[in-house]
C-alpha cells in the first residue's frame, strides 16, 4: 500500500486565496494587515524562515516589518523596539523569531509582546487560554496540522494521538489541540522508554523532534495518519523530516512531504493570525 500524500502547499493556497479576500476587506476598511518580525543573529534557518514569512505577507496583500539585529545586541534594544510596536496602532502582529541568542531570556522577550498582537500564541495568557480550551492565537504550527488534518476530514473523536516532542513550539500545543478535538493523546520525548511501542498504537501520529528520519515504517500502525513537522538538513544539502518517508509511506494510509506538507501550512496559519488580529481591532 502506498500512503495518499497531504500536500500543504495545495492546501496553503485554499487557505492564502481566502485570506487575500479577508485583507482586501480589511484593506476597504482602511485597514492593512500588518506583522513585524525581529530577527537576532545570523542563523541560517531562521533567515530563510523570516524571509518567507515576509515575503508570504506581501503576496497576501498584508504588510510586513523586519527588524534585524546582531547576534550580540544588547537585550534593551530589542525589548525596546517590542515596546514601541506594542504601542503602533498600524501593527496588528509581532513575531521574534526563536531561537534567541543565550543573552535572551526568551521567556522574557515573549512575555514582553502584547497579548493581543502575540500571532505566534506564545504569551503566557495565550498558552493559558489556549488549555482552559479558548484560544486567542492558535500557534501556527500546530493551527496548520489540525488545517491539514480537517481538510482529509480525518476522525479526531476518541482516536489515538501519539506526539513526538515536547516543545512549547509544537509539542503541547498539538496536544492540546487534539486533546480538544476528542483524541486520547500521548506526548513522547527523549525519556521515553519504548518509542515504537507507543508509535505503533498511533491512529494520528505527530513527528516533531528535529531527528532526520528517526520514525521508520516499522514504527507505524497500518493506515494511520503520519504528520512530519521536521524539517533536518542532511549533509548532502537536502531537506528531511524526522519521519523515513521511503518506507512510512507504504504503512500509513496519509502522509505529509517534507519539504513541502507542514512547513508551508505554519506560515499560512501565521498570515491567519495576524488578518485575524487586525479584523479584531
Ligand atoms: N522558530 C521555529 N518555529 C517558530 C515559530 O513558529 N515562531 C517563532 N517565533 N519562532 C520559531
Amino acid at each position: 500500500m502506498s500512503a495518499q500524500l497531504l500536500d500543504g502547499n495545495a492546501l496553503s493556497v485554499i487557505i492564502r486565496n481566502g485570506l487575500a479576500e479577508r485583507a482586501a476587506l480589511l484593506a476597504a476598511r482602511g485597514v492593512t494587515p500588518c506583522l513585524a518580525v525581529i530577527l537576532v543573529g545570523v542563523d541560517p534557518a531562521s533567515n530563510v524562515y523570516v524571509r518567507n514569512k515576509v515575503n508570504a505577507c506581501e503576496k497576501a496583500g498584508m504588510r510586513s516589518l523586519k527588524d534585524v539585529y546582531p547576534a550580540d545586541v544588547d537585550p534593551a534594544v530589542v525589548f525596546g523596539r517590542i515596546a514601541e510596536l506594542n504601542a503602533d496602532p498600524g501593527v496588528h502582529g509581532i513575531l521574534v523569531q526563536l531561537p534567541l541568542p543565550k543573552q535572551f531570556d526568551s521567556e522574557m522577550v515573549l512575555e514582553a509582546i502584547s497579548p493581543e498582537k502575540d500571532i505566534d500564541g506564545f504569551h503566557a495568557e495565550n498558552v493559558g487560554a489556549l488549555m482552559q480550551g479558548r484560544p486567542r492565537f492558535i500557534p501556527c504550527t500546530p493551527y496548520g496540522v489540525m488545517e491539514m488534518l480537517k481538510s482529509r476530514h480525518v476522525s479526531l473523536k476518541g482516536a489515538e494521538a501519539v506526539i513526538v516532542g515536547r516543545s512549547n513550539i509544537v509539542g503541547k500545543p498539538m496536544a492540546m489541540l487534539l486533546l480538544a478535538a476528542g483524541c486520547t493523546v500521548t506526548i513522547c520525548h527523549s525519556q521515553t522508554r519504548d518509542l515504537g511501542f507507543h508509535t505503533r498504537r498511533a491512529d494520528i501520529l505527530v513527528a516533531a523532534v528535529g531527528r532526520p528520519k528517526m520514525i521508520t515504517g516499522a514504527m507505524i500502525k497500518s493506515g494511520a495518519t503520519v504528520i512530519d513537522v521536521g524539517i533536518n538538513r542532511l549533509p548532502d544539502g537536502k531537506l528531511c523530516g524526522d519521519v523515513d518517508f521511503e518506507s512510512a509511506r507504504e504503512v500509513a494510509g496519509i502522509i505529509t512531504p517534507v519539504p513541502g506538507g507542514v512547513g508551508p501550512m505554519t506560515i499560512t496559519m501565521l498570515l491567519a493570525n495576524t488578518i485575524e488580529a487586525a479584523e479584531r481591532i
